[in-house]
């Protein structure tokens, strides 16, 4: 299992300190949450603001588009360092070209479906995508309560990748993720958790990072 911390859960006066101690505690990947105010009703922080702080560690940079036509900004978060471009089906007309074009510049693709998102709009695109991220609430917000219909909506994707032969695809799930539903996430084939407040709550970060692998582990 990787952990990729939601910064949007962290200090913004100090995120250049927390990358940091992230990387110290053997965090491998941050997810930066970028919020446009129009597909999600929040706004957070885009390209300039991560651009900034890539220097800050040698984390992945685990980025996830909540912004209406993420086609637009492609090259912008590449040069800001992103290293995993994950955007909403829900958000862009073209799933298929904008995902070929995200890897066409070099980063891993990904494709994020909110709760109420059926599976099917994967079914011509899992050639395309290196990670399906299954948002476990609603996005917008950190600290909200996670869906259980997150469960099956894990297994019925594993077994559509595995249909496809695309099980190397990784599927990352986000939102309401904590110590007391990590097991079951992973037992239901998740490889990739997203945590903000149940993780941030609760320093130091090396050992908030050990009790979610001996969760994943159970
Ligand atoms: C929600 C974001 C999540 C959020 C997770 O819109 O995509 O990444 O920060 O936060 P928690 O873990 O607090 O639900
Ligand atoms: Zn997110």
């Amino acid at each position: 299992m990787i952990l990729s911390p939601s910064l949007l859960s962290a200090d913004c006066g100090r995120l250049a300190e927390t990358l940091a101690e992230l990387q110290d505690a053997g965090v491998e990947w941050v997810h930066w949450d970028v919020m446009d105010g129009h597909f999600v009703p929040n706004m957070t922080f885009g390209q300039h603001v991560i651009k900034g702080l890539r220097n800050a560690s040698d984390l992945f940079f685990d980025v996830h588009l909540m912004i209406e036509e993420p086609e637009r900004y492609l090259t912008d978060f590449q040069a800001a360092g992103a290293q995993m471009l994950v955007i909403h089906a829900e958000a862009t007309r073209h799933l298929q070209r904008t995902l070929a074009e995200i890897r066409r510049l070099g980063m891993k693709a990904g494709v994020a479906l909110n709760p109420a998102t059926p599976l099917c709009v994967l079914d011509y695109v899992l050639e395309d995508a290196d990670m399906v991220l299954l948002m476990s609430v609603n996005p917008g917000f950190g600290g909200q309560k996670f869906l259980s219909s997150t469960y099956a909506k894990i297994r019925a994707l594993r077994s559509k990748l595995a249909d496809a032969g695309r099980s190397s695809c990784l599927v990352q799930v986000d939102g309401g993720v904590d110590l007391a539903n990590a097991p079951r996430l992973v037992e239901a084939g998740a490889d990739v958790l997203v945590s903000g407040s149940a993780f941030f709550s609760q320093p130091p970060y090396a050992q908030r990072l050990q009790a979610f692998q001996s969760a994943a582990a159970q």
